[in-house]
């Protein structure tokens, strides 16, 4: 079947069968590989994409299900440099180690700061609750979301 939606703002059209999940169109099909697949059963947060802004965990969303809609992954954060902010803020805050569940870390971050651009430490935690990180551990990974937050609310002009 033929699926056309808008990934990392660009319109794309693809072929896919109908049982193809979003995690294996992006990864096999548009060669995305920052998208990373752990459990398969949406428990981990590692193949955490934005449809829409909204984060879905793409190794259980339908493709077929994202048809019209505008995708984003880590590769459409930011062109090159400069960083995304909170890209920026993982780098300076420390907050991965083995870097397997940065991608969508960094994209539930991106959804949640949209919804909430000065979160609470409770909003973090409850809104982090299910991405899981094997390595780096949790604090310096919400330091990063809180130094996010404060550089997108600066105007774009007086960041560093
Ligand atoms: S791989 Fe999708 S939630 Fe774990
Ligand atoms: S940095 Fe390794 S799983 Fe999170």
């Amino acid at each position: 079947m033929k699926l056309a939606f808008v990934l990392n703002g660009k319109p794309v059209e693809l072929d896919i069968e109908p049982q193809e999940t979003l995690a294996e169109v992006l990864r096999n099909r548009c060669h995305l590989t920052g998208l990373k697949i752990s459990c398969e059963v949406q428990v981990c947060g590692s193949c955490t994409t934005l449809v829409d802004d909204l984060p879905v965990s793409a190794c259980t969303y339908l493709a077929y299900e994202a048809r019209g809609r505008r995708v984003t992954t880590i590769e459409g954060l930011s062109e090159g440099q400069p960083l995304h902010p909170i890209q920026q803020a993982f780098l300076d805050e420390f907050a991965f180690q083995c870097g397997f569940c940065t991608p969508g870390m960094i994209l539930m971050a991106k959804a949640l700061l949209l919804e909430n651009p000065n979160p609470t430490d409770f909003d973090l935690v409850a809104y982090t609750d299910g991405n899981l990180c094997r390595c780096t551990g949790y604090r310096p990974i919400l330091k990063a979301i809180r130094r996010a937050a404060s550089l997108m609310r600066e105007p774009e002009a007086a960041r560093p």
